[in-house]
């Protein structure tokens, strides 16, 4: 297959005051509805993925499972879901997390991690790095490390990535505070 460069930003639409006030919302949704655009993410992704190995692929809902179980099945590796309590019907291992208000709670199969496995955690957005930073405590409550961290989008102002300093971390555009 060929391969092509892209700008992705073509393809992510910012809308000013979504959710709330003083929040410019980053919308995946153009590439979801781009094959070539699609594409051009999952290769990226799976180039890092590769490049620090993976025996499986995590991700958070909803946005995490959208790149996330394309750029596992890419790689031949399997996917593991990580979702809001009350979700996942077998026993589970969660974690809390701050909000901007308030807490949050995360959980994943307690036997979908297996011990000294190479984890990469995949997301569409890399915002205050919260999401992810909850996510690589259950995997290493779960005995397994985190190879990579990967994202399409990451908000640079925020500076998410020092939460996860000792980890690698892909992002495939940049947004600064415009
Ligand atoms: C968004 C985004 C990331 C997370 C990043 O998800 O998809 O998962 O926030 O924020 P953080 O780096 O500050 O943790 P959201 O909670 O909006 O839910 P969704 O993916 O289900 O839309
Ligand atoms: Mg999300």
């Amino acid at each position: 297959r060929k391969r092509f460069s892209m700008d992705l930003k073509d393809y992510i639409e910012s809308i000013p005051g979504f959710p709330k006030e003083g929040i410019i919302f980053r919308d995946v949704t153009p590439i979801l509805q781009n094959a070539s655009a699609m594409r051009y993410c999952v290769d990226q992704l799976n180039d890092f993925v590769k490049s620090v190995g993976a025996d499986v692929v995590i991700g958070p809902e909803a946005r995490g499972f959208l790149f996330g179980v394309p750029v596992a099945l890419e790689n031949n590796v399997g996917f593991v879901p990580v979702r809001k309590p009350g979700k996942l019907p077998r026993e589970t291992v969660s974690e809390t997390y701050d909000l901007e208000y308030g807490q949050d709670e995360l959980c994943v199969h307690a036997d979908a991690i297996l011990p000294g496995q190479k984890v990469v955690i995949i997301d569409d957005l890399l915002a205050t790095g919260g999401t992810v930073e909850a996510i690589i405590k259950m995997v290493e409550r779960m005995q397994a490390s985190v190879t990579g961290v990967a994202f399409v989008i990451e908000l640079d102002d925020l500076k998410g990535r020092e939460k996860f300093k000792d980890i690698p971390v892909c992002a495939l555009t940049h947004f600064e505070g415009e």
